[in-house]
């Protein structure tokens, strides 16, 4: 394929904009996949995807196209619209000389298509305004043109109004990728320059890399370099993405594909990493920002001997998703385990589920937290902060932008629920950080009967500090068993205690049930007493049982 010929673009758009169904559109008109009705985002691959109706990962499609008696190749990269995955948007951005900003005709300009066009924009991207749902019966887009002409000032006959569900005008859009987009700027007689911008692990066949050659040709059996290791590998496979692997045996500049290499080891294809052949060393293509997590839990295996088997779960999924940070990390009650950091809960979520569904890992999630950086100075006496409004645009009659200076730990765990119910689901959001602020914080501490609970420490805002401190109390009061002392259950700030529970005295009499004298019966129950007792921990004269702190620290 001449390079002139060769068009990569992505779509984006605010999250159930209809991204996915106008890629099963175009996926069908030029006859990558057979018009039927099945055909529901076919790119969503992932389970966790289908099932949650949403897109995680971002997949990638080659798609041939008769124009004016010319075929062309288009490279669509389909990316998530959730807030939380922007970076994935980002990385596939990386591979485009174009994007499809699909708009809703009813919603209109969202946070996400605010967020994703600015994306594309400092890319240096061509931007094709897409209206779509047009057969709504709350359409409106000419109001949208509107918008999209004062917020984005792109001139509003730019934008293509379609309908993705029915097919209506789609092939239009087509046309535009072909008219409006330029081909890839590569140089296909320079030696191999190719970019990593996602990389997946599969069991049989090792890591297979998706990447974006920017120069030279790469064929089936080519000696290549990583940039990034200086490890050397033979090409056992290239090939594109239709949307399934297909092999081609080359690639060429402009082109986005696969390749197999036998790398077996998850870091040896780092995303962002740039490929050359052998003996041809080139400067590396500029990697990609690391993604900056904004959530944290501690992710422990339920059992301690499937340690090594979720570490190297925990490995491969980072591979696919490198915007998850791991650092190792230990508790009392749960043993060994990691830190990660999310870029936010729902993406927290989608990588728990996907540790079970794909790698059939069982684990414990620990209720996240933010980072905070402490300074021990008086400035904590400095006044919380609360939301500070910065920043108010009017979209138009209807809609306003309004942009505030919110402390993290209060938007990451419900906010955006509440804020959705409370509009009656038509507020949208996203975020962006903007650095540490002083905050007056404290740390809490529980005790058991005065002994120290390491794996409970916590940090919070001094306002919210008495109710989480009474939630923690009330939820191991409810799971600690009764034992033959009293115990009580404090939540302490220096030395002032702040919440208490009680746990009643109470011998546990497994005999209780044994009327009559069935001895072999009794030392059976005996002998499965000891047992249970091997899983407790002991915290000064405390038995704990092990799922105690666990029904304390996972999330609810
Ligand atoms: P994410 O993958 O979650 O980011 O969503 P998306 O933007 O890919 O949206 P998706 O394609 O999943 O569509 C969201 C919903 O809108 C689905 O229920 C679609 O059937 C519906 N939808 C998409 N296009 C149209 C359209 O042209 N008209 C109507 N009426 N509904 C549409």
């Amino acid at each position: 394929f001449p390079v002139e010929d060769i068009r990569n673009f992505s779509i984006i758009a605010h999250v159930d904009h209809g991204k996915s169904t106008l890629a099963d559109r175009l996926l069908e008109l030029t006859g990558t996949i057979d018009k039927t009705k099945n055909n529901k985002q076919v790119l969503d691959k992932l389970q966790v995807e289908r099932e949650r109706g949403i897109t995680v990962k971002a997949q990638t499609a080659s798609l041939f196209y008769n124009f004016e008696g010319k075929r062309y190749l288009l490279n669509l990269i389909d990316t998530p619209g959730h807030v939380d995955f922007s970076y994935e948007v980002s990385r596939s951005l990386s591979a485009c000389q174009g994007v499809l900003l699909v708009v809703d005709a009813n919603e209109g300009i969202q946070a996400q298509t605010v967020a994703n066009f600015f994306l594309a924009f400092e890319a240096q991207l061509s931007v094709i305004p897409v209206i779509n749902k047009i057969d709504l019966k709350n359409a409106d887009p000419k109001r949208v043109e509107k918008q999209i002409e004062k917020v984005f000032d792109i001139p509003g006959d730019e934008c293509i109004k379609i309908s993705a569900k029915l097919g209506t005008n789609v092939e239009s859009v087509l046309q535009a990728v072909i008219e409006r987009i330029p081909p890839p700027k590569v140089y296909r007689k320079n030696p191999l320059r190719a970019l990593v911008f996602d990389s997946t692990f599969d069991q049989y066949r090792g890591v297979i890399a998706n990447i974006a050659l920017f120069d030279g040709v790469v064929s089936k059996g080519d000696k290549i370099v990583s940039a990034h290791t200086k490890k050397t590998y033979e090409v056992n496979e290239v090939g594109i993405l239709n949307p399934n692997e297909q092999s081609t045996h080359k690639l060429y500049a402009g082109q986005v594909g696969f390749l197999i290499a036998g790398m077996k080891d998850v870091t040896e294809a780092q995303i962002g990493d740039t490929l050359h052949l052998h003996n041809h060393p080139v400067e590396p293509l500029p990697g990609f920002k690391s993604a900056k997590p904004m959530v944290f839990a501690g992710v422990y295996p339920v059992d301690q001997s499937e340690y090594n088997t979720l570490k190297s779960a925990i490995g491969k999924l980072t591979l696919n998703d490198s915007s998850v940070t791991v650092h190792r990390d230990s508790s009392l009650a749960l043993g060994a385990g990691w830190r990660l950091g999310f870029l936010g809960l729902l993406h927290m979520e989608v990588f728990n589920q996907r540790l079970e569904q794909e790698y059939n890992a069982s684990v414990i999630l620990t209720t996240p937290t933010v980072p905070y950086k402490a300074v021990l100075s008086s400035a904590k006496l400095i006044k919380a902060r609360r939301a500070v409004q910065k920043n108010m645009i009017f979209i138009d009659q209807n809609r306003v932008m309004l942009k505030y200076l919110f402390p993290l730990n209060e938007i990451v765990v419900d906010f955006y629920d509440s804020l959705k119910s409370l509009s009656s689901g038509y507020a949208s959001f996203d975020y962006e950080d903007a650095g540490y602020q002083a905050a007056e914080l404290v740390k809490m501490d529980i005790l058991l009967n005065g002994n120290f609970v390491e794996e409970l420490v916590t940090i919070v805002h001094k306002e919210k500090a008495y109710s989480v401190g009474k939630n923690i109390c009330e939820r191991l009061k409810d799971s600690l068993p009764r034992q033959l002392f009293e115990i009580a259950i404090q939540a302490v700030i220096g030395s002032k205690v702040i919440a208490r529970e009680t746990v009643k005295a109470y011998r546990k009499n497994v005999l209780a049930k044994c009327y009559g004298g069935d001895i072999t019966r009794k030392m059976k129950l005996l002998k499965r007493q000891t047992e249970g007792k091997k899983k407790l921990r002991k915290i000064g004269n405390i038995e704990v049982p092990k799922d105690a702190f666990i029904k304390v620290l996972k999330t609810q």
